[in-house]
């Protein structure tokens, strides 16, 4: 059975995930109104990957015979000065994705919640990943510079994201 602090904590992490692939949708239309399909479509990806996060949560919180409670989710913001700007904000969403599964985990330690402890090492793995995919790309941006060729580049090479894959 999952304890009300565990229950609460992921709801709102639930939530965290779901705005999270609001704020990637943002993302992919603003990339699309720069015809950066790629980036757009990479984007798109990511959100869904971040719903699928949400639903590990989903499901975790009803399997321990808990209650998913659905909070809104803020709009998120919709324009960004350029492509390397908007990358630079997943970064750094991801980062704060980050600190929060790990506040999550020292929770679950301080609960006692092995369950908890051990669903929440997926998430600690997987945030590893994203951060690192992440800032690759705006290591990228930083090499490729205002050189219009070298972003066309990156946008086909983005756009080559396989379902499943960073
Ligand atoms: Fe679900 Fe990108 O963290």
């Amino acid at each position: 059975m999952i304890g009300k602090k565990i229950e609460e904590a992921f709801n709102k992490q639930l939530n965290a995930e779901l705005s999270s692939a609001y704020i990637y949708l943002s993302m992919s239309a603003y990339f699309d109104s720069l015809n950066l399909g790629g980036m757009a479509k990479w984007m798109q990806m990511q959100a869904q990957e971040e719903t699928d996060h949400a639903m590990k949560f989903f499901s975790n919180i009803q399997e321990r015979g808990g209650r998913v409670v659905l909070d809104k989710i803020d709009s998120p913001k919709m324009e960004w000065s350029s492509p390397k700007d908007a990358f630079e904000d997943a970064y750094k969403h991801e980062c704060k994705v980050s600190k929060l599964i790990h506040e999550l985990v020292e929770l679950a330690s301080d609960e006692n919640d092995h369950a908890a402890h051990a669903f929440l090492q997926w998430f600690v793995t997987e945030q590893v990943e994203e951060e690192d995919t992440v800032l690759t790309i705006v290591e990228r941006f930083k090499m490729a510079g205002d050189f219009p060729g070298a972003i066309f580049m990156l946008d086909r090479e983005l756009g080559m994201r396989a379902a499943g894959a960073h």
